[in-house]
């Protein structure tokens, strides 16, 4: 898309444009734009940004006010016009001017032989060339462009007729206003591609679900498709989608000229000519084979590393690559015959619910639970399972016997796609929820705003286990060797009552309990005494404040010196910091304006247990100020987490990928894609977990 030149070009004129403050004017605003949309494509597209979010930022707001200012010189390509109109009414329907067929399926080897002898047999060929790429597990959208221009998104619906999606399609920032595929004497086109959310933007979004008590979604597919059909544009800009487009539907040619490039004459010579013109193209894991053994062994080895993707795939594709056999080849009346579906192993399995359990969680909160007759899922064997809440059993439409389909996608916890109603027998039962709390008897409420019905009798037993329990979990205090079962043991014994508990215990009394050697006690002592100086924001989440995960934590502890400054501030000061909503900002303010969480709290510092926020003081002037590290394959020295807290402890900084943002790659064994891409930019310094000790040490 950008040759060498046009890079350099590009980021010289970056500079200049942030480092001399230059301002927007008739005369430059494209050049402007032409550095904005640069940026987008290496941000979004290419993965590898140039420039900080803060300089983009910049960037764009000086194009927006010019826009304001000017509004008669806005074009409908410029990187402004993603923000979307608002809301949307409704999303009219529209005619694809192809219809979207689905692929048929092959789940093995012996599938893809005979379909290759098929292919074989109509084309007369001896060898067929084929082209091999991901089978993306996202929502498939069909867009059009006409002139150089976006001019139609749609959804899939039936095929034949799908929403017309266009402002929402404009909101996903690998997907460009404009490309320039008249230089290919293309006047219009309709391109297919299926839109994803990543598995990283997945999990924090299902995170701020569970954190505001809503269902997750099961997977990212259900996440992407939904999200494009959200009446607030915004908002859609907000999940962070991103587009492959992965083949060309429809071509009409205008004019061409001497100068023209040549329209591709394969599949692959169109995933390249998409690639070129800035789409996100599966050009990178494409890969053209003669013969369909060569397929076999590529799609066995890409199923191998499918859990090391950032996005779901569900399998792979082989296309014929030559376009001219394609349609030599033709389709049936379901499938085109030049490309078949090469699925992987399921992660959805059918299973019987045989009984539910109601949980009592550490806010109250009574979450049923499914028991489910054992089955396998992705790898591992699941017997029960979250059902969240009573109107979630109404939707899914749940009755204790029913057949229901599961799934569990990569490391998703897993979850119930439906049951199956046509499948009842007769003998089902109604799920009934309890009006008393399963383990105190107390009566249940259900505010009205909300889908949970909770026990309210704050001293309820499970509840007081449950907020040890989390206390001491891996993610907030990390006290190894402590475990649910012991905070259940230690309480029913009477040993540990309350949270500050965790460091009072009486450990000759525990030495006398089967099971507790004394390297167990020693163990679980020094543990206990470490916890006392984690970092702020494992507190704070190990406190258990309702909507406070462990994003917002952090949040939390950056903006404040100690821990008890939070009981001076006001819903509107929390308000002001990142993340922090109307709901998550009252629920803050009133659990510091209890005083028995206060005094709790009063009581752990008293116990040893540090409250200040030491980061700051450690960070500043380590001797990783302002370097970036990521982590990758297996690390033999340190525990991956230990290693974090390190940079951090030091001054550096985490970042989630590779990209020209990052100055050191630590490589452990076994490192995969991470490493391949790191090779790639020339800024990046790989090293090894022993240079990374000297590092630190020195
Ligand atoms: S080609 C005419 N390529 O899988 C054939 N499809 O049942 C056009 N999909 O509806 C489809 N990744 O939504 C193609 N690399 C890929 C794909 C892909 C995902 C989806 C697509 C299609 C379904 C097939």
């Amino acid at each position: 898309m950008y040759n060498r030149e046009q890079t350099k070009e590009l980021q010289e004129l970056t500079e200049k444009y942030i480092k001399s403050n230059i301002t927007c004017e008739t005369s430059n605003v494209n050049t402007l734009r032409d550095i904005l949309r640069f940026h987008e494509y290496r941000y979004y597209v290419q993965n590898e940004p140039l420039i900080s979010d803060f300089e983009y930022d910049s960037l764009y707001k000086k194009l927006e006010k010019f826009e304001t200012e000017h509004p008669e010189n806005i074009t409908p390509d410029s990187p402004t016009q993603r923000v979307g109109a608002g809301l949307v009414k409704d999303f009219p329907k529209v005619q694809h001017l192809v219809p979207m067929l689905s692929l048929e399926n092959s789940y093995n080897a012996d599938d893809l032989l005979d379909w290759d002898r098929k292919c074989r047999e109509l084309s007369s060929l001896d060898v067929v060339e084929y082209s091999v790429e991901p089978k993306f597990d996202g929502a498939s959208i069909s867009l059009i462009y006409e002139n150089d221009l976006l001019n139609r998104g749609a959804t899939r619906g039936d095929g034949v007729v799908g929403d017309e999606i266009t402002v929402n399609t404009k909101q996903i920032k690998s997907v460009p206003l404009s490309a320039k595929f008249s230089e290919y004497g293309i006047q219009q086109i309709e391109i297919r591609g299926e839109v994803l959310m990543n598995k990283n933007n997945f999990k924090r979004y299902n995170d701020k679900l569970i954190e505001e008590g809503i269902p997750p979604l099961a997977n990212p597919r259900n996440a992407a498709a939904g999200s494009l059909r959200i009446k607030d544009t915004a908002e859609v800009g907000r999940r962070n989608l991103e587009a492959f487009l992965y083949h060309v539907s429809y071509m009409v040619s205008g004019e061409s000229s001497m100068l023209s490039k040549k329209q591709p004459a394969t599949h692959s010579g169109m995933i390249d000519m998409l690639w070129h013109l800035g789409f996100r193209s599966p050009q990178r894991e494409m890969k053209i084979f003669k013969g369909i053994d060569a397929v076999i062994n590529y799609v066995n080895d890409f199923e191998a590393g499918r859990d090391n993707l950032p996005y779901e795939i569900d399998g792979m594709v082989i296309k014929v690559n030559d376009l001219q056999l394609q349609d030599k080849l033709g389709m049936t009346s379901h499938h085109p015959r030049w490309a078949i579906a090469f699925k992987f192993k399921a992660r959805q399995a059918t299973t019987k619910l045989i009984g539910v359990e109601f949980q009592v969680g550490r806010t109250g909160a009574v979450t049923p639970v499914a028991k489910l007759e054992p089955v396998q899922v992705g790898g591992v064997t699941v017997s029960s399972i979250s059902i969240h809440n009573e109107d979630y059993i109404t939707e899914k439409d749940l009755m204790l016997g029913d057949t229901i389909l599961i799934e569990r996608a990569g490391d998703v916890i897993p979850q119930i796609v439906k049951s199956f109603a046509e499948l009842r027998k007769g003998d089902e039962q109604k799920i009934i929820f309890p009006k008393h709390c399963p383990v105190c008897s107390h009566v249940l409420y259900r505010p009205a705003e909300e889908a949970v019905w909770r026990c309210t009798n704050i001293n309820c037993q499970a509840q007081v286990v449950e907020r040890i329990i989390h206390f001491v979990s891996k993610d907030a205090m990390d006290i190894r060797s402590f475990g649910d079962a012991n905070v259940r043991k230690f309480y029913e014994l009477g040993f540990l009552k309350d949270v500050p508990g965790v460091y009072t215990l009486p450990f000759d009394e525990l030495s006398k309990l089967d099971g507790f050697g004394e390297k167990s006690i020693t163990n679980l002592q020094t543990n206990i005494e470490a916890s006392k100086t984690q970092p702020l924001h494992r507190i704070i989440y190990g406190l258990g404040i309702r909507y406070v995960g462990e994003t917002t934590a952090k949040t939390l502890a950056n903006n404040v010196e100690h821990l008890l400054d939070f009981i001076n501030l006001s819903e509107e000061v929390l308000q002001q910091m990142e993340d922090v909503g109307v709901k998550v900002a009252s629920s803050i303010h009133s659990f510091f304006a209890d005083a028995a969480n206060v005094e709790m709290i009063k009581k752990l510092e008293v116990l040893g247990v540090h409250l200040k926020n030491e980061k700051k003081a450690l960070t500043t002037g380590g001797n990783l100020t302002g370097q970036t590290f990521l982590f990758t394959g297996t690390m033999l020295k340190f525990k991956r987490s230990d290693a974090e807290a390190l940079v951090e402890k030091n001054g550096g900084k985490i970042v989630s990928g590779v990209s020209s943002k990052l100055n050191y790659l630590v490589v452990g064994e076994d490192a995969g894609s991470k490493l391949e891409k790191a090779k790639k930019i020339n800024s990046i310094k790989i090293i090894s977990e022993e240079e990374f000790e000297k590092m630190v040490s020195s």
